[in-house]
């Protein structure tokens, strides 16, 4: 048996956020991240629709990007003192990871950070409050998934908590708030979005319900990420649904160690002054996994059903997978994030010599190989790599190079 679980509710198309003002409650929180949904508007016109409905509104802004253990359990005190029926995160992926977390934490104030990590097993939510997520990047679709990403800067690890329970309640997926995001913004968060939508077609969980929104994901960001990112507000607008697609794919039939590699890589160099951003840390290692995962005989066959999809020709599967992982990095070329690690300077772009030192990468490369290995997404990858593979993987993603095993 197998389990498919969406939000009751999902809004969308422009002027959706005016759904705020139909939520029935006394008292909403409102969760936000650094000032963009301040600075554009958003941020007041939710609070002036939620007032509307004749609730108390409190904030909690100021949500970090990949959001820490910390802020989280800051933010669960705000609201054991507010005490909110409805939770309203607003935002790019990292202000609702954090809310998400933060509500299990009020919801069950007792329980630690390392029980929140359980795969599927936070108990049952609702209790005292309800869940609305409003997207305002194009690429994690976590308004629609039962995801959490929360980073322990100690261990320098990200770690996934995955449950249906958090999935949101009501999605509203308002094009409009993706509008005023910066290229760079697009270009990683779509690359995000596509590798939502590839890991979760060739995942061993994938099934009839989520082939579909994959497929269609996947058609949708081949043409719509590239113009939305020189400036095409329509492809905009249709980067926003896709990536919930993507998302509502995800969701239910997981990922693979695409993901496994980006949550334990991401924050690994922190300590040298940047962090690998999620989305261009997938779009990077997404075509060599792709090569490593060709080699599993159901896998080559999806990415050849993918590659047709895309109508990239090819003869077979072996010449579809190579033209589907020369088109993945064209797209790179195109949104200027670059092939490898190495060459990932501390501003994301390409560059001689990127941020990661080649000895410190040598130095941690066993520890980030246990750690991806262990990763929440390893298990639905359809080949499951050794760790002297998982090593070697890493070392394609570092140098760029091929991957032939
Ligand atoms: N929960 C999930 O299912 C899931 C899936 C993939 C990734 N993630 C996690 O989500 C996080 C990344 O989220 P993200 O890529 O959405 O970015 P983000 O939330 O970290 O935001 C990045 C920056 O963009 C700004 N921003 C957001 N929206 C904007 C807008 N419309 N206009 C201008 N600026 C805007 C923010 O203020 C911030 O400075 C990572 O921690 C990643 O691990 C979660
Ligand atoms: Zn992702």
């Amino acid at each position: 048996m197998a389990r498919f679980t969406l939000p009751r509710d999902l809004y969308h198309g422009k002027g959706a956020l005016e759904t705020l003002k139909t939520l029935k409650g006394r008292r909403a929180m409102v969760c936000v991240g650094g000032g963009s949904m301040k600075r554009f508007g958003f941020l007041d016109r939710a609070v002036a629709y939620l007032k509307e409905a004749g609730m108390e509104v409190e904030l909690f802004e100021g949500i970090e990007a990949d959001p820490s253990v910390d802020t989280v359990m800051r933010g669960a005190e705000a609201m054991l003192k507010f005490q909110p029926d409805w939770i309203v995160a607003m935002g790019g992926g990292s202000p609702i990871d954090a809310a998400k977390a933060m509500w299990i934490k009020y919801e069950y104030p007792d329980i630690t950070f390392e029980d929140m990590c359980k795969v599927f097993g936070i108990p049952e939510l609702r209790k005292k409050a309800h869940f609305c997520a409003i997207p305002s990047t194009s690429g994690t679709a976590t308004e629609v998934t039962a995801f959490s990403i929360i980073t322990d800067y100690q261990k320098g690890i990200k770690y996934p908590i995955a449950d249906f329970e958090i999935t949101p309640d009501i999605a509203i997926v308002d094009p409009e708030l993706a509008e005023t995001m910066p290229k760079k913004l697009v270009a990683h968060t779509g690359m995000d979005a596509m590798t939502h939508a590839i890991e979760a077609y060739v995942s061993t969980a994938n099934c009839d319900f989520t082939d579909p929104l994959a497929i269609h994901a996947i058609e949708m960001i081949q043409k719509d990420l590239i113009p939305s990112y020189n400036g095409d507000m329509a492809a905009r607008d249709k980067m926003h649904n896709a990536q919930c697609l993507a998302g509502q794919a995800f969701s239910n039939a997981l990922l693979g160690i695409v993901h496994s590699m980006a949550h334990k890589t991401g924050a690994a160099f922190a300590d040298y002054g940047a962090h690998i951003i999620h989305g261009a840390a997938n779009a990077m290692y997404l075509p060599k996994v792709i090569a490593f995962n060709a080699k599993d005989p159901t896998a080559k066959k999806r990415y050849g059903v993918i590659a047709d999809y895309m109508h990239l020709g090819g003869k077979n599967d072996d010449e579809k997978v190579a033209l589907l992982i020369k088109f993945l990095r064209g797209m790179n070329d195109q949104l200027n994030i670059p092939h490898c690690i190495k060459h990932y300077g501390a501003d994301s772009y390409p560059c001689e010599q990127g941020f990661v030192p080649e000895d410190v990468f040598l130095s941690r490369l066993h520890d980030i190989a246990v750690n991806a290995i262990g990763d929440a997404c390893t298990g639905s990858n359809p080949r499951q790599p050794s760790v002297e593979e998982m090593e070697k993987l890493l070392k394609c993603c570092y140098y760029d190079t091929e991957v032939d095993f």
